[in-house]
């Protein structure tokens, strides 16, 4: 058993206090190797901003979970090197089993998210209690969800949203103990998170999706007052990463994100941790395809992994001065 504690991490729950009261959000950035990490750890101290580093299970399928710890112990120390020494959670994200999360709190995790909103309720509530009972004995905070995202999770598809039901989160949140809440308001995982014909076009001709579920977020607000919450989901998807990566042999069809003023927005209020991954591997793609494309002869992975990071560092800062509302919150 490790405790995060040893390793310098912290959970979520002072973080969130301080963003709600703030009206800011925690970013909360996936990744899956070094290059990530030494972005997210790099943008977020040049901008005194807490963060949330996510690994999902295919992440820890993907880098080695014990890799990933020793990481997440680097990237404690290398913030200190860096003359700034933010607060780093490091997270689960979309845990779908009682044992995965168990076995991340003995790995170091200092935060979960067990994700049962494609239960059914009782056994999400079940599920979801069984993992804050387990989880709280080592002062590790825990994410529950109600509701499902439209998009793709890992390997789960779902079509269409299925918003939250207001009526449903305080008796969730009381059955459960769980110390922050994903809901479904209109955010989608991926790329595609609207198609072309769900948009409106505003005067320059760029396609707007439509607004968040405000309504649903203000009803659980009240329901379930100075409790945080959390949005997945949350790309922007940004247009010249996605022209960049077209320009140079990608084929990325259709490709909308949420805007960022609707984020601002809901970092504003009772969501305390908004979730991004697909503008990273967005950014990422672009900066490679480029090198790729432009330099034909280079074959040192330095030399484009360094461009992705340069990009992806620029990306991270960009979201926590002037979406999320993070930085100098440190
Ligand atoms: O919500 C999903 C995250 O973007 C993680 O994606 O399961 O492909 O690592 P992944
Ligand atoms: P995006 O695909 O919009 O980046 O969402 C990421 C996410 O919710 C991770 O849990
Ligand atoms: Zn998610």
């Amino acid at each position: 058993m490790v405790s995060y504690k040893d390793l310098g991490l912290v959970n979520s729950k002072e973080i969130f206090a301080k963003a709600f009261k703030g009206k800011y959000a925690i970013p909360a950035f996936n990744f899956n190797n070094m290059e990530q990490l030494q972005a997210i750890i790099a943008a977020c101290v040049e901008k005194k901003s807490p963060v949330i580093l996510q690994v999902s299970s295919g992440a820890r399928k993907y880098a080695n979970q014990t890799l990933l710890r020793y990481m997440a112990q680097g990237a404690v120390e290398y913030a200190k090197e860096l003359g700034y020494p933010i607060p780093i959670v490091l997270h689960l994200d979309h845990g779908d089993t009682f044992e995965l999360c168990k076995s991340c709190i003995e790995f170091g995790f200092s935060s979960v998210m067990i994700d049962g909103s494609h239960h059914p309720y009782d056994k999400n509530v079940e599920e979801t209690a069984k993992v804050v009972e387990y989880a709280h004995k080592y002062d590790v905070t825990v994410e529950g969800e109600l509701g499902v995202l439209a998009g793709i999770e890992d390997d789960v598809k779902a079509e269409t949203h299925t918003y939250t039901e207001p009526s449903q989160v305080e008796d969730f949140v009381k059955k459960t103990g769980v110390d922050s809440l994903a809901i479904s308001i209109g955010t989608s995982h991926g790329a595609n998170k609207f198609k072309p014909e769900q948009c409106t076009r505003n005067a320059q001709g760029i396609l707007v999706p439509p607004p968040l579920r405000f309504d649903i977020l203000e009803e659980v607000e009240k329901r379930i007052p100075g409790f945080p919450i959390v949005l997945h989901g949350a790309s922007s998807v940004p247009q010249d990463k996605v022209a960049t990566i077209n320009r140079f042999g990608g084929a990325l069809k259709d490709a909308i994100g949420i805007p960022e003023d609707q984020l601002r927005k809901a970092a504003a209020s009772a969501v305390c941790k908004i979730n991004i991954d697909s503008d990273g591997r967005l950014a990422m793609t672009a900066a490679v395809r480029e090198v790729f494309a432009t330099k034909p002869g280079e074959f040192d992975p330095r030399k484009y992994l360094g461009p992705a990071r340069d990009s992806l560092k620029e990306l991270y800062m960009h979201k926590v001065t002037d979406v999320l509302g993070s930085a100098g919150q440190a």
